[in-house]
């Protein structure tokens, strides 16, 4: 596996291998990779000849208040598990390199919408960081297609409609969220949980769970809603949200739907801001 860390040397080797008739797969990430990360690698192996990754903790997606500088930093380790996944090339641009005036001074892509709600209600401007740095990564790999894993469902629907809203030539591949073993979704920050924490982390999974067990019931789903809110405040966490909206489209559905749903839930366990979804 090739490192670079330059966009010019990024594109002389994308270019080498669009050459020989290669089709290239991209997987974006701000690194500490753990294995939801490389299941995304495994099912981009399946999309393509080639596999770039990228690894690049984005100042622009994080709020002044969030955990940037704390954001874990582990470039040997992610390496070593990037090659052995079966990645061919991962890109580790600077701040410098990715923002040439500045992280304050760059153009900005905004999706309008979806990014004000759920997770961008209680992170504003999120999504319009990811969008910027989404969209300039895939100008710098131009990449047939980008694995997005489902674990951060918002973000895939936006990416979703900054792709067919550009007309990018870029076809996006969801991938199943990887979980550990009790049901809590592998996350970067699921090492900032104390002991005590981690142990009633799956809460968030289970109460996902008895979401789609009261949907199946034919309990309202307003009454869904706040008894998961209320669920996860007994359980000792502070709630963000916790919704059931259309998954196409993140819309909130009619009272009466019952298809094509997906519950979500966002919640702070101390100071640990953590997400999980499930579609019904
Ligand atoms: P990061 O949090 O590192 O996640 C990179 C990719 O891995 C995302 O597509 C995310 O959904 C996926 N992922 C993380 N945990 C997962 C799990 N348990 N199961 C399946 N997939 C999982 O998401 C970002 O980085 C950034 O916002 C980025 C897109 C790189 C832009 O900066």
């Amino acid at each position: 596996m090739r490192s670079v860390d330059r966009i010019d040397a990024l594109r002389a080797q994308v270019a080498r291998w669009r050459q020989v008739g290669d089709r290239i797969a991209f997987v974006p990430t701000m690194g500490n990779l753990h294995a939801g990360h490389y299941s995304l690698i495994a099912l981009a192996r399946e999309q393509a000849d080639r596999v770039v990754a990228s690894i690049f903790v984005n100042p622009t997606q994080f709020g002044p208040n969030e955990d940037f500088a704390r954001y874990p930093r582990t470039p040997e380790a992610d390496e070593a598990g990037l090659a052995e996944a079966g990645c061919d090339l991962v890109f580790r641009p600077t701040v410098e390199e990715m923002y040439p005036f500045g992280a304050d001074r760059c153009v900005t892509v905004r999706v309008p919408g979806l990014t004000d709600e759920l997770d961008g209600a209680a992170r504003p401007g999120h999504f319009d960081g990811v969008a910027t740095v989404v969209l300039r990564l895939f100008n710098m790999v131009q990449p047939d297609s980008a694995v997005f894993g489902r674990k951060d469902f918002q973000q895939l629907r936006v990416i979703d409609y900054l792709v067919r809203e550009l007309s990018l030539p870029i076809a996006i591949v969801p991938a199943p969220i990887c979980r550990d073993a009790d049901g809590l979704a592998l996350s970067s920050r699921n090492q900032y949980l104390s002991p005590a924490e981690r142990a009633i982390a799956s809460e968030l999974h289970h109460t996902l769970l008895a979401m789609q067990a009261a949907l199946r019931d034919g309990t309202p789903l307003v009454k869904i809603e706040t008894d998961a809110m209320d669920r996860l405040n007994r359980c000792g966490f502070q709630p963000d949200y916790a919704q059931i909206r259309r998954i196409h489209d993140l819309a909130r559905p009619a009272a009466a739907e019952r298809v094509g749903l997906i519950a979500l839930v966002a919640a702070r366990l101390g100071s640990t801001r953590l997400i999980d979804n499930l579609e019904m």
